[in-house]
């Protein structure tokens, strides 16, 4: 990986957590909470090389079909990793940002998620968002509808842009999926109409800083034309 051409915002499909525990003969739950532990690793390791955005999917508006007991724990463990998290983001001046619509999370674990946005508001070196109850085409009806709501009736790219929760965050550049699945799962949709992908084997908690170069040294590689020739 060299130190020119890091791609500026990274977005991960970070999925394989419950294979991985059922391989090692643990509950999925196991898989998740290692998960928790390489989103902090991920995060800091872009942190430290100069990417500037990185968006995780953590919950998407598709997990609620999964058993009441596992969603409970993921909204559990997403309260516990926010709150401990704080002062990581801090010390690392990582800003912390959402995507999806939060407001059906649960009254405490919103006012977690306000407060880590509000006291790391300031830091500058990395956003790290969370796609929490996030679907793309969840995104882009509620964009519609302010939209409409605000009285506009022809709507462009820019105006689109403006109304989705992405509104202050670059295009994709490089979207990773993790575990071996070809797909986009309804993330980012928009966002990555001419972002470079990758996807690997690994599953989520296996993934490694190291790995990750690996990617971007790949990425760094490819030609990108938007489009053009
Ligand atoms: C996919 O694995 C992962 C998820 C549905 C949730 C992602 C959650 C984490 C990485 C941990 C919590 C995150 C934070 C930010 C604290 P899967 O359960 O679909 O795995 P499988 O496809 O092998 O069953």
């Amino acid at each position: 990986m060299i130190k020119q051409n890091i791609p500026t915002h990274i977005a991960i499909i970070m999925d394989g957590n419950g294979r991985w525990a059922k391989e090692q003969g643990l509950k999925r739950t196991a898989g998740h909470e290692k998960g928790a532990s390489v989103v902090r690793d991920i995060t800091t390791h872009c942190g430290n090389i100069g990417v500037k955005y990185l968006t995780l999917y953590a919950f998407s508006t598709e997990n609620w079909n999964r058993p009441k007991l596992e969603v409970e724990f993921l909204m559990r463990l997403l309260e516990k990793y926010l709150k401990s998290e704080l002062d990581v983001y801090l010390k690392n001046d990582v800003r912390f940002e959402t995507i999806g619509d939060i407001s059906k999370f649960s009254k405490s674990l919103q006012k977690t998620i306000a407060n880590v946005k509000e006291k790391t508001a300031h830091c500058k070196s990395l956003t790290q968002v969370l796609a929490l109850n996030y679907g793309s085409r969840d995104e882009i009806i509620r964009a519609i509808n302010k939209g409409i709501k605000d009285g506009i009736t022809n709507f462009t790219e820019d105006s689109l842009n403006s109304y989705l929760d992405t509104s202050s965050i670059p295009d994709v550049d490089m979207l990773i999926r993790t575990s071996g699945e070809i797909r986009l799962s309804n993330y980012l949709l928009w966002q990555c109409a001419y972002s470079e992908m990758f996807f690997t084997q690994t599953y989520w908690p296996e993934f490694t800083p190291n790995e990750l170069d690996d990617l971007i040294s790949d990425f760094q590689k490819r030609e990108r034309r938007f489009g053009g020739i």
